[in-house]
């Protein structure tokens, strides 16, 4: 008999008729009602989930009796509560590696657009306030050779410093677990503390996975150590900026702006972000791309794949799970 597999978002008509050559799918639908309650409905029946931006532990897989695996259409897992998979058995594998260049792009289009002010300004032009030549009210901030601060050195970290280095000429600073040494010789890296790094680089860029270390990482005091004339950029988890005291350094020119693409609350309809011109707001796009999410969507099906027959899929995030 096949196994069934829950496909709760991110896998589009063809890649579940992929999956139904090997199993029976079950996918959510809005057509039919309420998703949630769809979802809370199937979880009984799943041997394993595919998807993204979901909340999954003790209490939201209880009733998942016959779970086997989760592959997460995602880089990063914090939505997992990993300890309670490995407690259950449950394998948990993420997309590693194919949105690392997108997700780069990304990181990079905020900083440009932060610096010169491309979202405002197209706003601006727009609503027809281009009356004359633009002058001092309307300049940006120069993003060639300024100072690139990496928090974060991992595989986008280090694709946005090859950006930052190569493309635009920008001494590139990080900050870290540990040392890069082939980056640094590649690009001329230089390691700081995040104290050093914060008050040095003009484009400060988080690239940290959330995890309880990180979670408010930058609060007013990290803030306050940053250029006045710096920009924040954060592409990695909303949570690890303290978003009231980011609001704050932003009213009160602590720092010139800060380019955005996660927030502490997502999907996020409301927010004092939205009223400040020197924020530039994006809705979580990191790796969405069409190229993109089509790789992470596959690489997901091929981890669920292997996992459900028992193999050992190629992103295992708990390889204690595994009892191949
Ligand atoms: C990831 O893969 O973790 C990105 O944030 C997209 O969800």
């Amino acid at each position: 008999m096949k196994k069934t597999v829950l496909a709760f978002s991110r896998i589009t008509p063809p890649m579940i008729e992929r999956l139904q050559q090997d199993f029976e799918v079950i996918v959510p639908d809005p057509k039919k009602g309420d998703l949630a309650a769809q979802f809370d409905e199937a979880l009984p029946h799943a041997h394993g989930l595919i998807g993204a931006g979901r909340k999954l532990g003790r209490e939201q897989l209880a009733a998942a009796t016959r779970l086997q695996a989760v592959s997460s259409v995602s880089v990063g897992y914090d939505n997992y509560d990993v300890a309670y998979f490995n407690e259950r058995g449950l394998l948990l594998t993420n997309t590693p590696d194919v949105l690392t260049e997108s997700t780069a792009d990304l990181g990079f289009a905020l900083i440009m657009s932060s610096a010169r002010r491309v979202a405002e300004l197209d706003a601006w032009t727009k609503a027809g306030q281009w009356k004359a030549s633009v002058a001092a009210p309307q300049f940006g901030s120069d993003v060639h050779g300024k100072t690139l601060g990496i928090i974060g050195m991992g595989n986008i970290g280090a694709a946005i410093a090859r950006r930052g280095r190569l493309g635009f000429n920008m001494p590139v600073l990080y900050s870290g677990n540990s040392r890069k040494p082939a980056l640094e010789q590649e690009l001329g890296a230089q390691f700081r503390s995040l104290e050093q790094l914060l008050a040095e680089a003009d484009f400060v860029v988080l690239v940290v996975p959330l995890s309880d270390k990180t979670r408010h990482l930058i609060s007013h005091r990290e803030l306050s150590l940053m250029k006045p004339g710096a920009f924040l950029i954060n592409i990695a988890r909303g949570p690890v900026v303290d978003e009231a005291a980011l609001v704050q350094a932003l009213r009160n020119g602590t720092i010139r702006g800060a380019g955005l693409d996660v927030y502490e609350q997502e999907p996020l309809a409301q927010s004092p972000l939205f009223q400040l011109p020197n924020a530039v707001t994006l809705p979580h796009i990191g790796s969405a791309t069409t190229q993109t999410r089509e790789a992470m969507a596959e690489r997901a099906m091929d981890n669920l794949t292997a996992a459900l027959r028992g193999e050992r899929p190629r992103d295992l995030v708990n390889p204690q799970a595994f009892k191949g």
